[in-house]
C-alpha cells in the first residue's frame, strides 16, 4: 500500500464489512459557466464480495459514479472510503496510484492494446501492478485460461471476437488481484451469445475469489444477475433491489 493510502486508512468495523462507504457524495462537473450537477447526493455501502448492478437512462450518472469508486475522478464533495481507504480528498496523481493498485476497469470498448496479443496484454497489467518491484504471482496463461481463452494466447484483438476480447480485458482486470472491479456496460457492445459468456466469467470470479464486482447497465434483464441492483435516475439512488434468487448469466433473456 502506497503511504498516502496508509495515512488515510479508515479504523472501524464498516470499513472491514463494506468496501465502499459513500456519505452524501456530490458530483458536479464544471464547463466553464456551465455546472451540471451529475450526482447530487449519494449514500451508499456496498458489501465485500457483492456483486452490484447499477441500473439505469443513458445520462443518469452511471458513468460518473463507477468513476468515483474507481478514483477515476475525485468527488466535489462528501467522503468516499474504498477498502478502508478514504480518497475523498486525493489528488490525481494519489488516484492513479490508488486504482492501480487496487481497481480492475472493464470498459464497453475493451480497450486493449491493439499491438499487443491477448498474453501480452495481461503480462503488461501483471508488470504494472508489481508492486516495490516483487514480481506478482500471477500468471497471463493461467489468468487467460481461467477466463477460457487458453487457446487464444497468441491472437491479437483485431483476431478476437468481441466477446474475446472482453474476456482478455477480465483476465486483465484480474492481473492486479484487485479489490473491485467495475465494469462499464461490459457487454453494450456484444451480442447476447457473447455477452453472456463475459457474464458468466465475472460471476466466476465474484463466486469463487469474492472479489466484489460492479457491473452498469441499461438492461434490466442483465442487472438480474447481481445480487442487489440500484436505480438511478438523474443521479439519485430512487430503488435499491435486492435479488432474492439472482438468475445465472446462461438464462439472461436481452
Ligand atoms: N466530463 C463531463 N463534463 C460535463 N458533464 C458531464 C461529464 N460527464 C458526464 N456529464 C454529465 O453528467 C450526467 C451524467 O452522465 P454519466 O455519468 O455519463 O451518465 P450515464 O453513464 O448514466 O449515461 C449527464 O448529464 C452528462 O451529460
Ligand atoms: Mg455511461
Amino acid at each position: 500500500m502506497s503511504e498516502t493510502a496508509a495515512a488515510n486508512m479508515v479504523p472501524g468495523a464498516k470499513t472491514d464489512e463494506y468496501i465502499a462507504v459513500l456519505e452524501d457524495v456530490h458530483k458536479v462537473y464544471k464547463m466553464g459557466e456551465v455546472e451540471v450537477e451529475a450526482l447530487p447526493d449519494v449514500f451508499l455501502k456496498i458489501r465485500r464480495g457483492e456483486f452490484l448492478a447499477v441500473l439505469g437512462p443513458s445520462g443518469s450518472g452511471k458513468t460518473t459514479l463507477l468513476n468515483l469508486l474507481g478514483g477515476i475522478d475525485a468527488p466535489t464533495s462528501g467522503q468516499l472510503i474504498i477498502d478502508g481507504v478514504d480518497i475523498s480528498h486525493f489528488n490525481q496523481r494519489e488516484l492513479t496510484l490508488f486504482r492501480r493498485e487496487k481497481i480492475g476497469f472493464i470498459f464497453q470498448f475493451f480497450n486493449l492494446i491493439p499491438t499487443l496479443t491477448a498474453k501480452e496484454n495481461v503480462e503488461f497489467a501483471l508488470e504494472l501492478s508489481a508492486r516495490d518491484g516483487a514480481p506478482s504471482s500471477k500468471d497471463a496463461v493461467e489468468l487467460l485460461t481461467k477466463v477460457g481463452l487458453g487457446e487464444r494466447l497468441n491472437h491479437f484483438p483485431a483476431q478476437l471476437s468481441g466477446g474475446e476480447q472482453q474476456r482478455v480485458a477480465v483476465a486483465r482486470a484480474l492481473a492486479k488481484d484487485p479489490v473491485l472491479i467495475l465494469g462499464d456496460e461490459p457487454t453494450g457492445n456484444l451480442d447476447f451469445r457473447t455477452g453472456k459468456l463475459v457474464l458468466k466469467t465475472l460471476k466466476e470470479v465474484n463466486e469463487q475469489e469474492g472479489t466484489t464486482i460492479i457491473i452498469v447497465t441499461h438492461n434490466v434483464p442483465i442487472s438480474q444477475i447481481a445480487d442487489r441492483v440500484l436505480h438511478l435516475r438523474d443521479g439519485a439512488i430512487v430503488e435499491e433491489e435486492v435479488v432474492e434468487n439472482p438468475v445465472s448469466p446462461d438464462d439472461v433473456e436481452w
